[in-house]
């Protein structure tokens, strides 16, 4: 639909921006920190760096929190290292872990920016893993803990809380992104056991927020893509729903629902990779209920009918955007409609107010997009970084966050990737996603300085004008 005159943004919306705990605060091994399975991981290629300083946000978070105060954040996304609250995962609490994040919830309240806290974003304890991880119940337990920890230190301060990032880049893409831990090639039947494992958890964990903060709201946090048919052929549009009910629709059908959307259930029994699920399990799936979905969008996905053999598969697949194909399920398809960034994910801005309109009209429920962002090779010339070109990327996502709103989605915030730069899950320091550039490369510490990039200044003036600099 085309609109003669679009509704203008919320006034109370959350202008904000995202970071991870393991790709930018650096520490790994300080005051207490225990290691996580991605401290312990080796999926990096060669060359790229590890995690160990990052950004070093550790330090240096009163400068980046002032940082954000200048960008005018409403509000920053960020998340909590479970190995600084409980080094070991489940055994004695740390504090000095603890206070970290009272000081940095603190900072942004001072600077007035609303925290939205992600419990786990990819970094189980490691000696969890050791024990298991995922595949053991008794994680279920140990996270639930964790999260009564989480609600009892901060819920007086915190009102946002996101369960799991990417529950679903998890189970589909672990290798690449280094979640898998121990059970690294463990088989499918196993992995959809720890997928139902983490349901439990999120469940367990939502219900429990909602007992102990009446005040505060709690949602999921998948990574979401519309899933677009080849073509009009009614088998490409069947093979699209396939796919859209296995990568996306199990992961919000349970946290919203409390059941598994029967198609994927189907994709899982037909292979016999259903998991294990006890009495019991159906009612606490039923008992956690979200009040918003968070997602995270980066692109869309294209797919047709399987062809029954390797053609179906797209063989430079293998991260979280690139769609991968299924030999007897789905085939993977380049859409040709759409430009691709450097590192081979497609751009298409109007997939998300498709896919902001597909969540509202299956769900009705809050929405905010907690991850959106350009990855490029950013370049520092003369003191500053010219990223017009993610400029243009934002722009042209907000755009369509614009007319989604003006089709009637209920939208309360929208996180880019990233508040500064950051370790990229797999590709290093090298794919830069920040308003702020952080003066480091791959090998060298150098001074790790701040730099304002110019999309800093464009998103300054867009939220100081609630949106409407978008198209002057
Ligand atoms: C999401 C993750 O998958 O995408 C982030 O939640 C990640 O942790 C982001 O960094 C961008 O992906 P990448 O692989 O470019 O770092």
């Amino acid at each position: 639909m085309k609109f003669k005159t679009l509704k203008d943004f919320p006034s109370d919306f959350l202008w904000g921006a995202s970071t991870s705990a393991y790709q930018v605060e650096g520490a790994w091994n300080e005051d207490g920190k225990g290691p996580s399975v991605i401290d312990t991981s080796m999926h990096r290629p060669e060359g790229v760096t590890d995690f160990t300083v990052a950004s070093d946000h550790y330090h240096r978070y009163a400068e980046d929190v002032e940082l954000f105060s200048e960008l005018g954040l409403k509000a920053y996304r960020f998340s909590i290292a479970w190995t600084r609250i409980i080094p070991d995962g489940d055994g004695q609490v740390n504090e000095a872990g603890v206070a970290f994040y009272h000081r940095l919830i603190d900072e942004l309240l001072a600077k007035g920016i609303e925290p939205i806290v992600t419990m786990y974003h990819f970094d189980l304890p490691a000696a969890l893993d050791d024990r298991g991880g995922w595949s053991e119940r008794s994680t279920i337990d140990a996270f639930v803990r964790y999260a009564r920890i989480l609600f009892d230190e901060y819920g007086s301060k915190v009102r946002y809380w996101l369960t799991i990032n990417e529950q679903n880049m998890m189970i589909l893409h672990g290798r690449a992104i280094g979640t898998t831990g121990r059970s690294g090639d463990a088989p499918e039947k196993v992995i959809y056991q720890q997928n139902h494992h983490m349901f439990l958890a999120q469940a367990r964990a939502m219900a429990l927020c909602h007992d102990l903060l009446p005040e505060a709201k709690i949602g999921p946090a998948p990574n979401i893509v519309s899933v677009y048919p080849a073509t009009c052929s009614p088998e490409d549009v069947i093979a699209a729903d396939d796919w859209d009910a296995v990568r996306n629709l199990l992961y919000l059908d349970l946290a919203v629902r409390g059941s598994y959307h029967p198609l994927a259930w189907g994709y899982l029994s037909e292979r016999g990779w259903e998991p294990e699920i006890l009495d019991g399990d159906l009612e606490v799936l039923e008992a956690g209920r979200p009040d918003f979905i968070a997602f995270n969008y980066y692109s869309t996905q294209t797919v047709g009918a399987s062809t029954g053999d390797s053609s179906d598969l797209q063989l430079r697949g293998g991260d979280q955007q690139i769609v991968r194909g299924e030999v007897g399920f789905y085939r993977a398809v380049k859409n040709e409609h759409l430009p691709t960034n450097a590192f081979g994910w497609e751009i298409d801005p109007v997939g998300l107010r498709t896919t902001m309109r597909r969540l509202w009209d299956r769900y009705r429920l809050p929405l905010i997009i907690t991850e959106n962002g350009l990855g490029a090779f950013d370049e520092l010339v003369d003191g500053r970084v010219h990223d017009d070109y993610r400029i243009d990327y934002l722009r042209r996502h907000i755009e369509q966050i614009h007319l989604a709103i003006s089709d009637g989605v209920g939208i309360f915030g929208y996180c880019p990737w990233t508040a500064i730069d950051l370790i990229s899950t797999h590709q290093g320091i090298s794919k830069r996603y920040g308003f702020v550039f952080v003066d480091r490369t791959e090998d060298e510490l150098r001074e790790l300085a701040r730099v304002k990039k110019d999309s800093f200044f464009w998103y300054q003036e867009l939220i100081s004008s609630n949106g409407s600099t978008l198209n002057p």
